[in-house]
């Protein structure tokens, strides 16, 4: 398995569906759709749809099956991070490489473009073509899972708890509880959609254990790309943890610890898994989220 290939192919075919899905010819210029469009497209890794994609891979379903969810889950995050960027949160203007919608569009046309994505999101997961595929019992349940996840017990009190937390020193357990939510929780979501979907109980166990410590190894590494990444490659801007006084686990553990807690949790997701030639993809996945530089 080809992992480089496998990530640029998933990735343009991801970029393919958003174009079908919000072709540019049927958007005016200034609109919120023109807004909504510009975030999606602006870039990013595309890693939440890919985890549907090899979540789906991974029960030896074809991908095709789940391009609404992984859109979905892509429009989901996308909202997540226009708020996120706001200046009532953590007034960025740099976003995957390109100014931040607030920047471009204005504040009250960020706010409601992420509106929409969200409202997208659920439109898409309650598409009516799942309910062919799909046991229609089983389709609820996933737009519930993803629901609680981007909720107020999820990315939503992840985020309440992540802002509250600034200028303040927090233990260790709190800081987890702030990147299993705010990042995790979504992530996990992600990884469950497609055995959710087709029914698989052990199958979800497995990837859910797995998506849990994947959700806490990505969030340790953006902790640390944010103190010493390279802002040009990531299309982001770096050091804005520190300058507000952000809970991070550098913040907490220092570096080395840090990069070591990364470590532990890449072996217990793969550890979730059994070997063989279905999680491969997934296992190449952890080893891209942990070693990225972006
Ligand atoms: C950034 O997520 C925000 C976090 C939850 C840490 P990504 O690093 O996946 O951002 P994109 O999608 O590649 O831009
Ligand atoms: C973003 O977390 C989490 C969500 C958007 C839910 P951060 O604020 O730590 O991520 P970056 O560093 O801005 O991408
Ligand atoms: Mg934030
Ligand atoms: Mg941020």
């Amino acid at each position: 398995m080809d992992i480089d290939a496998w990530l640029s192919d998933t990735r343009a075919l991801i970029e393919h569906w958003i174009e079908e899905d919000m072709p540019q010819t049927a958007i005016d210029q200034g609109s919120v759709e023109d807004a909504m469009r510009y975030s999606v497209l602006a870039g990013g890794k595309r890693l939440r749809p890919q985890l549907v994609l090899a979540s789906a891979v991974y029960l030896g379903q074809p991908m095709e099956n789940f391009r609404d969810a992984a859109l979905a889950v892509e429009y989901l995050h996308t909202y997540s991070l226009i708020h996120d960027d706001l200046p009532a949160m953590d007034n960025d203007d740099w976003r995957r490489g390109h100014l931040t919608a607030h920047k471009v569009y204005g504040e009250a046309m960020a706010i409601l473009a992420g509106d929409a994505l969200l409202t997208e999101a659920f439109a898409k997961l309650a598409h009516p073509d799942w309910m062919d595929r799909f046991n229609p019992s089983r389709v609820l349940l996933a737009v519930r899972r993803v629901a609680l996840a981007a909720g107020r017990q999820g990315l939503i009190e992840g985020q309440v708890k992540d802002l509250a937390a600034e200028g303040r020193q927090l233990e260790l357990e709190q800081l987890e509880e702030i990147h299993r939510k705010k990042t995790g929780a979504l992530i996990v979501a992600c990884v469950q959609l497609p055995s959710v979907m087709v029914g698989d109980a052990q199958a979800e166990a497995r990837l859910t254990e797995f998506g849990k410590h994947f959700g806490l190894a990505f969030q340790i590494v953006d902790d640390i790309l944010n103190e010493i990444g390279d802002a040009q490659v990531m299309g982001k801007a770096t050091g804005t943890d520190r300058a507000l006084g952000k809970a991070t686990y550098p913040a907490i553990l220092g570096m080395e610890a840090s990069r070591a807690l990364a470590e532990h949790h890449r072996a217990l997701a793969k550890a979730a898994l059994e070997t063989g030639a279905r999680s491969g993809i997934l296992r190449s996945l952890i080893d891209f989220a942990v070693d990225r530089q972006w």
